[in-house]
């Protein structure tokens, strides 16, 4: 069967999956060899492999796999999240504009501000999920790059990808979208019309918070995007192959693990929005979130794992709260198989988070448990 053809829980249950020549194994090898040799005329014994800075199996491997979730027509992975972040952005010349969702992933924010300062970009920040608001920074000037993430990290904000695609293309820019927290399998924006998707591969991709890694998937193959391609090989912000087997690995069971995910923050927000020591809770799976009716039509399957919400007392409350957590351990990141809560004011203070605002990844733990341990940490 053609992969463009498949599901795709078939693709990622059998990421990497044909059967290994050599050894039989249904699972890929891993060839950790940095360099490829010639024959005695000197052409490489296997055309497809000179310097593993360029080539390596597994990292084509889970590229491929990652192309074929999102529907694109190719794939690039890098060490981090944020260095996929990077490459994209080095291709915006000095002296260009970028407008850039205002409350996405306080590393991302931190990141683009000072690339920008350095480099001479105009750089306008809005409430990407206020579509008007979006369409009028896009119209200001032309820009390169409209960077949104939905839903975004800790807001968990919706941006209408489809209208943030009309605006941007209309402002000549590439509408990229972070879609880390809700994967390739809730939504697919290059089918909205987004030109790139990006990850952080060390979240649900991987999805055992032992990985760090990011990808970029393009829709077209553009001169953009050879030359984030060309950025990568030659600055050399490749992935090892033991990172990649490992997503390869993680991603078999990606559709598996978003579904229980997904599943468990459903009834953890229902939990939470009626407890009454819970101001706000913010996920889009809850009928009065702002975004609710957008993330219907864009996300399919589930509404994420990632979740928000307000302690009643502010920063001494949401602080004893997490303190007394004993199934969700306190530690940053998301998408993992295992439960987190963070307290955001802490990692990113004076950047408007509330002092009383949680933030938890929900994993796949039984729903029941997870429930119980925020009722004892809340109080009954
Ligand atoms: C939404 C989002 N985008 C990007 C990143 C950066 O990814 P990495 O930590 O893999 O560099 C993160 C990390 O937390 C994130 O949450």
């Amino acid at each position: 069967m053609d992969p463009k053809d498949m599901h795709p829980a078939t693709l990622a249950a059998q990421a990497g999956g044909v059967i290994d020549a050599q050894s039989g194994g249904v699972v890929p090898p891993i060839q950790p060899s940095t360099t490829f040799a010639r024959d005695r005329d000197y052409a490489p014994l296997n055309p497809a492999n000179t310097y593993a800075r360029d080539h390596n199996d597994a990292v084509r491997q889970a590229e491929a796999v990652l192309a074929g979730l999102e529907g694109g027509n190719g794939a690039l992975l890098f060490p981090t999240g944020m260095a996929a972040i990077a490459a994209l952005f080095r291709t915006v010349p000095n002296g260009g504009r970028v407008v850039v969702q205002s409350g996405i992933y306080w590393g991302t924010t931190r990141w683009i501000r000072d690339f920008c300062e350095r480099r001479a970009v105009k750089l306008c920040e809005v409430d990407a999920s206020d579509s008007k608001a979006l369409e009028s920074a896009c119209a200001a000037a032309p820009t390169q790059i409209v960077w949104i993430e939905t839903p975004s990290n800790p807001w968990l904000k919706i941006t209408d990808i489809a209208a943030a695609a009309q605006a941007a293309h209309a402002s000549g820019a590439l509408l990229v979208v972070d879609s880390t927290a809700a994967t390739a399998i809730l939504s697919q924006p290059l089918s909205l019309g987004a030109d790139i998707v990006m990850h952080s591969a060390t979240k649900a991709i991987n999805g055992h918070s032992d990985v760090l890694g990011g990808v970029l998937v393009t829709r077209e193959d553009t001169e953009t995007w050879q030359a984030i391609a060309e950025d990568r090989a030659t600055a050399g912000a490749v992935m090892g192959p033991f990172e990649a087997w490992l997503l390869l690995r993680g991603m078999r069971t990606l559709p598996l693990r978003v579904r229980q995910m997904c599943a468990n923050a459903t009834e953890i927000a229902a939990f939470l929005e009626d407890h009454l020591r819970v101001e706000t809770v913010l996920y889009p799976g809850l009928a009065g979130h702002a975004g609710h009716e957008t993330a219907k039509r864009q996300m399919q399957g589930g509404y994420g794992f990632l979740m928000s919400f307000v302690v009643r007392g502010g920063r001494d409350a949401a602080l004893a709260a997490a303190g007394r957590l004993n199934l969700f351990h306190r530690a940053t990141s998301l998408g993992g198989v295992e439960s987190l809560v963070e307290h955001r004011a802490t990692i990113e203070p004076n950047s408007g988070i509330p002092e009383g605002l949680l933030r938890i990844s929900v994993g796949i733990e039984d729903a029941g448990d997870l429930i119980a341990d925020l009722a004892q940490a809340l109080g009954q």
